[in-house]
């Protein structure tokens, strides 16, 4: 019988290192930006998306509770960055893992570290204006998070699917985030186009 790979729930944050319910740093920029995901292929075409309109020394700062799709963003990132997408996986053990795409991208999760190990992450050591960073619990990086980044917020909305909410902090991030929102609003079909295919779909009535 083939051998399961044993789960590994990710522990209760320790009292040393309290989860952060607010961001840290700079203001936004500009107005937060709401999408609804409706599945995990939305959540990557959008990772997939940010990752094609990267320039390199971006800061990407995920939150989210546990499964809101930070891991899937990050998949989708790498994709569009051109790295191997198998080589994203969650860094459950490891705090940094660094990937090779059109740029460089570095992506590490803080939600095992200890009070210490926040302390000092590395992850300064990245921010050279070259390397994509994406961090999942950014909040635990609390006042070392780079001011300009694109901070994202992922949350559960029933009964499946998921929200996002990108916030600039400073203009590189708005940047990203104003080239974002005109890929993906091209992409997007528009309401009369909407209405012809429904119309084009409806059965036509015999006539007589
Ligand atoms: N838009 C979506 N709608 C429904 N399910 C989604 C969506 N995006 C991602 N998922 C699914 O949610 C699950 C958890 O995703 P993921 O591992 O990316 O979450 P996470 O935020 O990284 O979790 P953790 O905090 O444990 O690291 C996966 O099964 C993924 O396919
Ligand atoms: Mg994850």
């Amino acid at each position: 019988m083939p051998s399961r790979r044993p789960h590994t729930p990710k522990p209760v944050p320790s009292p040393a290192a309290p989860l952060r319910q607010t961001t840290a740093g700079s203001p936004p920029i500009g107005k937060p930006w709401h999408i609804v995901l409706r599945s995990p292929k939305h959540t990557h075409r959008l990772g997939r998306c940010l990752g094609t309109l990267l320039q390199g020394g971006e800061v990407l700062a995920l939150f989210g509770e546990l499964g809101a799709g930070k891991t899937s963003l990050v998949k989708g990132i790498a994709d569009g960055l051109l790295a191997e997408p198998t080589d994203v996986s969650s860094p459950t053990f490891t705090l940094i893992h660094e990937y090779r795409g059109r740029l460089p991208l570095v992506h590490s999760d803080l939600y095992r570290l200890t009070a210490a190990q926040l302390k000092d992450t590395g992850l300064n050591d990245y921010l050279d204006g070259h390397t994509v960073t994406a961090i999942e619990w950014a909040d635990r990086w609390g006042d070392g998070l780079p001011s300009d980044r694109l901070d994202v917020h992922l949350s559960h909305r029933p009964p499946a699917a998921r929200r996002a909410i990108l916030t600039a902090r400073g203009p590189a991030a708005r940047r990203l985030l104003d080239a974002l929102r005109s890929r993906l609003s091209a992409n997007r079909p528009t309401r009369a186009a909407q209405q012809t295919r429904v119309q084009l779909n409806r059965p036509r009535r015999a006539s007589h």
